[in-house]
């Protein structure tokens, strides 16, 4: 029997994906190691070795649908069958909407968008005839609240959400086993912020609060084994942007023309002509975070509520019982009495257990 995971990532050579990749290797995956830079490629693949793993290096544009089946087609036949597929790859252009091109919006697009219905793709491709796996699409908050200077990005965001929706759908009418999740991120600490194409006149950053890859990493790989969960929020920063967009969604947009140019970047002017990764990968191995470590947070309350729902729920249901059985033996109180007793004794013990 075959006792390592198979699990393809793209973005796999540094960011979150990098560490998505640390991360099922730390629990014994064979991977799939999918993006363009060969030196990026290579590091993550010593790093699944050191963990007994293997890894295959497979060095591509995500914005190539031949090239992404092709190397679907190489894990399978050198790895095994894929169990998960994760799409993380991505890339920017930082700059307002009217100094952008059309061949920028096109690139952007391909990347971020297409490749992701690309891998997923080829991921059905071989799952749905197994009747099992998951797909794990890595998204941000921006996929419901798009900010300034990142338009072709946000559109891409939201435009997974609506391919993805569509494909939960249809594997619910087909009754399958396939399960396809999304993870809505907040900030994080990576390289992408010192080598997207920027127009901007200030060094970029990630919005704060910013987290560190492994927050995403941890997601990732819970969301992967728990993917029949329509969506992921692991941090707070994420919730409010999606439900404040669902509910204020006109006052964000005048509230991120007053915040959002000056939040998107900090102390320094950024060199103009600083080589950007937009069309080829930069040389070198950058790894899994950016420069904000001493910002970045290591933890989040959220992601950990996310990922012990049912240890919750669990909680709650004990306190409920425990509260409704003191009350029922308790002579001499009125039903309605007793029924707001039980709400209130629940309360308390769920509080007890999860604090
Ligand atoms: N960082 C954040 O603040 C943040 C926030 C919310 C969501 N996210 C999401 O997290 C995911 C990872 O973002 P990140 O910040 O880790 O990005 P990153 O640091 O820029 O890393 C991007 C990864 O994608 C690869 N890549 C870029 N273009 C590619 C292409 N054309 N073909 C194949 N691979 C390509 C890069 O490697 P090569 O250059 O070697 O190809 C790299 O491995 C994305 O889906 C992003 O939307 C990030």
């Amino acid at each position: 029997m075959r006792s390592r995971e198979v699990v393809v990532i793209t973005g796999a050579s540094a960011g979150a994906g990098r560490a998505a990749v640390r991360e099922f290797a730390r629990h014994g995956a064979s991977i799939g190691l999918i993006a363009r830079g060969r030196e990026g490629l290579e590091g993550a693949r010593r790093e699944v070795e050191a963990c007994g793993g293997k890894a295959l290096v497979l060095p591509l544009d995500v914005a190539d649908a031949a090239a992404v089946e092709a190397a679907a087609e190489q894990v399978e036949k050198e790895l095994g069958p894929i169990d998960i597929w994760v799409n993380d790859a991505m890339t920017s252009v930082f700059s307002p909407v009217k100094e952008m091109t059309a061949e920028e919006y096109k690139r952007v697009t391909e990347v971020c968008y297409l490749g992701y219905v690309y891998g997923t793709i080829s991921a059905l491709k071989r799952m749905l005839p197994r009747d099992r796996g998951s797909i794990v699409l890595v998204g941000s908050a921006l996929a419901y609240r798009s900010i300034p200077l990142q338009s072709a990005y946000c559109a891409s965001k939201h435009a997974i959400l609506g391919f993805y929706a569509s494909l939960r759908s249809e594997l619910f009418h087909d009754h399958s086993n396939v399960h396809v999740t999304m993870v809505q991120m907040p900030a994080l600490n990576t390289p992408q912020f010192g080598w997207v194409k920027s127009r901007l006149p200030h060094k970029a950053q990630p919005v704060p609060p910013i987290y560190q890859p492994e927050v995403a990493a941890r997601a990732i790989y819970y969301a992967a084994h728990h993917a029949e969960r329509r969506e992921y929020y692991p941090a707070w920063s994420s919730v409010k942007a999606i439900y404040g967009n669902k509910i204020i969604p006109s006052l964000l947009d005048h509230y991120l023309a007053r915040v959002g140019y000056d939040a998107q970047q900090h102390d320094g002017p950024e060199d103009p002509s600083r080589p950007n990764n937009l069309w080829e990968p930069l040389p070198g191995d950058h790894g899994a975070h950016g420069t904000f470590d001493n910002r970045a947070r290591s933890h989040s309350t959220e992601l950990w509520a996310e990922t012990h729902v049912n240890l919750l729920g669990a909680a709650a249901l004990v306190g409920f019982a425990a509260a409704a059985v003191s009350s029922f033996l308790k002579p001499g109180r009125s039903p309605r009495r007793k029924l707001h007793h039980i709400w209130q004794q629940g309360k308390r013990q769920l509080l007890r257990k999860t604090a």
